[in-house]
Formats: structure tokens, sequence, C-alpha cells
């Protein structure tokens, strides 16, 4: 018997309900459908996606122990002559060590210096990383699993064993809380134009980290993207952050016209070639494209000292490309993927990244907004900071604040007019 108790928000009760409905094991919940589990127990759908996600994670932890413990025991083979040692991998990969049992010297040949003290690395393995472009421990440690087990051919429980042995080398992965805050100093904020707006943001959208605006159509995701694109390039003391902006536009929904309009508004109509000229567009034609520029922008980033980058819409290419039930799990781990590009992006550059969504309606809800984002657990997890925009009457507009690390729950109150965003 499996102990169930340890998936997430699972209690004796939700135990017992597994048990009933005979999801007794992490194999029997990992292949169910959030819908079948949610029926079958009486529970949310959001509830059923953490319990599967839980049982996955437990079948990769299974998968990672049995995996490792077989291929050290295959990784290599080694014949002893009269002088030298042969060692052969599972790949056939041939590495001869002399009498003095000399690896160091052979692998010093290579560059790939100090790669064999990995754990699961020997040096056939070190060579392919290092003919991979993963020559250093620097590069291994800030690769996924997935790219050094595409290079090296591994399985990806030996990919991540690499990742985590360079990382612990290196003393990855563990700051304390004043270099934290020491980091955290460098944060730059971007007003959007309305004071209530900002407020709610605590100053502003800021830099390191992912905001998202989601909201019905015609709600002014759009028109906030817009806006930010003119006050990023504004001094700090005007609400900017003297940067450029990069507009990748899904929907085909910018206009620089409303940019030309936006800086009447502000007074900016003498600069506004000027402001033109500092935001990049991007068209993305579908989500493999989109992921793609993502992929390509470091160079982009540094030449034009871009601080905003926008995402209109982050998801609409990836809900209309995976249609049905079959391939959510497909699109959900390509828009995580992506999400984590963008928050790599964000941190190594100090800039903001900002992507609109869209919401459904939630039938289980019976009171109150029964909108809710799209996306499911993987956008809601990498978002720094969510605003959920709503209609209220005319050109008024209400932002909620529905998951933040430091905000409080509130709302404020903004207008859409000619000018922009306004309170
Ligand atoms: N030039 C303008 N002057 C005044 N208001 C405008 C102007 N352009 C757009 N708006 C307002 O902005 C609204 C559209 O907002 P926006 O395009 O940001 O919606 P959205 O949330 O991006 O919607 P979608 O989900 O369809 O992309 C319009 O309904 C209108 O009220
Ligand atoms: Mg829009």
């Amino acid at each position: 018997m499996e102990d169930l108790i340890k998936l997430p928000k699972v209690g004796k009760a939700t135990v017992e309900r597994l048990e009933k409905a005979g999801l007794n094991t992490f194999e029997a919940i990992a292949s169910t459908s959030p819908q079948e589990l949610a029926t079958k127990c009486e529970i949310k759908e959001n509830l059923a996606i953490e319990i599967i996600e839980g049982a996955k994670e437990e079948l990769r932890k299974k998968e990672m122990n049995v995996e490792t413990t077989e291929e050290q025991n295959e990784e290599i083979k080694y014949v002893n002559t009269n002088d030298t040692v042969t060692f052969t991998d599972k790949n056939n990969d041939v590495a001869v060590v002399d009498e003095n049992n000399d690896v160091a010297s052979m692998i010093n040949t290579s560059s790939n210096v100090g790669l064999t003290s990995l754990p699961g690395v020997g040096p056939a393995i070190a060579k392919r990383l290092g003919d991979g472009g993963f020559a250093t421990l620097e590069a291994i440690a800030v690769a996924s699993p997935k790219e050094i087990a595409a290079a090296c051919e591994i399985g990806e429980s030996t990919a991540s064993k690499i990742v985590l042995g360079a990382q612990e080398q290196l003393n990855i992965g563990f700051e304390t809380a004043l270099e934290v805050l020491e980091r955290r100093q460098a944060i730059g904020r971007i007003s959007t134009g309305s004071k209530n707006l900002d407020e709610l943001l605590g100053g502003g959208i800021e830099t390191l980290g992912i905001t998202e605006f989601a909201g019905e159509f015609r709600t002014g995701k759009t028109q906030i993207a817009h806006q930010l694109c003119i006050i990023v390039q504004l001094p700090e003391s005007e609400g900017g952050l003297n940067g450029s902006a990069l507009y990748l536009d899904s929907e085909g929904t910018f206009r620089p016209e409303r940019i030309i309009q936006m800086c009447r508004g502000r007074n900016l109509d003498d600069k506004k070639e000027k402001v033109l000229e500092n935001i990049i567009v991007a068209r993305a034609y579908n989500s493999d494209h989109q992921m793609l520029i993502v992929d390509q922008l470091s160079d982009k980033i540094v030449e034009n000292n871009i601080k905003l980058l926008i995402i209109d819409s982050l998801i609409s290419h990836f809900r209309s490309e995976y249609i049905g039930r079959g391939t959510l799990a497909n699109r959900q781990q390509k828009l995580n993927k992506h999400l984590h590009q963008l928050l790599k992006i964000a941190e190594a550059y100090n800039l903001a990244v900002v992507v609109t969504n869209q919401v459904m309606a939630r039938p289980d809800m019976f009171f109150g907004d029964p909108n809710t984002p799209v996306g499911g657990n993987v956008v809601a997890h990498a978002s720094t900071t969510r605003v959920y925009l709503r209609k209220s009457k005319g050109e008024r507009r209400i932002a909620r604040i529905l998951d933040s690390p430091m905000l409080p729950e509130g709302e404020g109150v903004f207008k859409i007019t000619e000018d922009g965003i306004v309170d």
C-alpha cells in the first residue's frame, strides 16, 4: 500500500475516498483525469489536478531511484589487462587509462575539467557534455535536465542528478535572506498611469517577475500593455525605467496609432517618433513561433536596453492549437517551459514581464464572478503577481489582486480614456 497521505492536500478523509474509488496507487491516480477524480471522490477539480500532479511527482521520484541504480551498474564496464584499464560505457565510448590510473590527465586534455566529479559522469559522459556545449559546471548548473538529457542522450533523471550536482558544487541554490533582500533592492517599477492601479500593485509593475493581467474581452489588458510601453521609456522620476519595450503580439492587436494617441494624452506629442522607435514589436504566428522569439531575445534585450517585455496574449495560440483533453498535458508542459523561460529573462536582465491572459467561465462557481484565468496551475504558479480585471460602468474598470507574494488583497478602479489608462 502506498502512502497516499503524502499527496498534496490529502488528509485521512480524502485517502479513504480515494481508496473507496479504487484509486489506491500513485499509478492509478496519475492516470486518472481531473474530471474523473473529482467526480469519483466528490472533490473540486482544482484539488483533483493537484492530487494528480502530486501522484505524478511521486512516480517520478520512484523512477529516479530505480533508474539511477540501474544506470550506474550499467554505466562502466572495465577490462583490466596487464598495464592499461579500458573503460567502456553503455554507449561504447572507450577511455583508456594507464597503469598509474591517471584518469585526470586524460580528462584534462579536453576542456571538460572537473565534470567527472559530478554524480553519474564518467569520462565518456563528460566528453559528451563538453561536445554538447556544457563544458563547465556553470553551464550545467543553469541548464535544465531536459537540455542535458537531449545533448548527451542520457535519461532525464540522470541528467537532473548531474544538474543538481553542479549546483551543489557551485553552491548555487542557497542564499541568505540578506542576499535576497540586496538582490531585490535592484527591483524597478513601472507606473501604469493610474495611481489607483499603481497603489494596488505596490508602486507599479515590478521587474524581476511576471505580472499577469487576466480578464474578459475589452477589460483593458491590451490598453494597459500599450500604455506601459510608453511609460517604461520615461525617467524614474516619472514612473519609468529609462528603457525600451518589446511587444510580443500574438493576436495582432498592437496599434502604433494608439501609442501616438496616448503620447498626445501625456504631452509627449513631440517625442512620439522616438517613443515608437523604442517599442520593438514581434508578431508571433503560433505557439512554437512565440517560444522561439523568446528563446532568441537575449541579444535584443541587451542591445536595446529592454526593460519591459509584453506578451499579449500569453495563451491564445496554445489554446487554439491544443484542443481536447488528450492534448492538455502536452500543452501545459510547453506553456510551463515558456513561462519559466520568461521568468529566467525577468531575473537575468532585471526587466518586467507582463502577460495578458484570458478567462473562462467556471461552471462550478455559484456566486461571485464565475470567471477564472485560463492556463490552470501552470500559469497560476508562474505569475508572480496576478491581476484580475473586470468591467464596470462605461470606461471604468476594476482591478483586483488575485495572487501576490507580498501585496494585500484589494481592488482599485481605473478608467480607459482616449488619453490612456487614468484614474
Ligand atoms: N482610442 C480609445 N479611446 C478610448 N477608449 C478606448 C480606445 N481604444 C480602446 N479603448 C477602450 O478599451 C477597450 C478595449 O480594451 P482592450 O483592447 O485593452 O481589451 P482587452 O482586455 O485586451 O480585450 P481582448 O481580450 O479582446 O484582447 C474598449 O472597449 C474601449 O473601451
Ligand atoms: Mg487584447
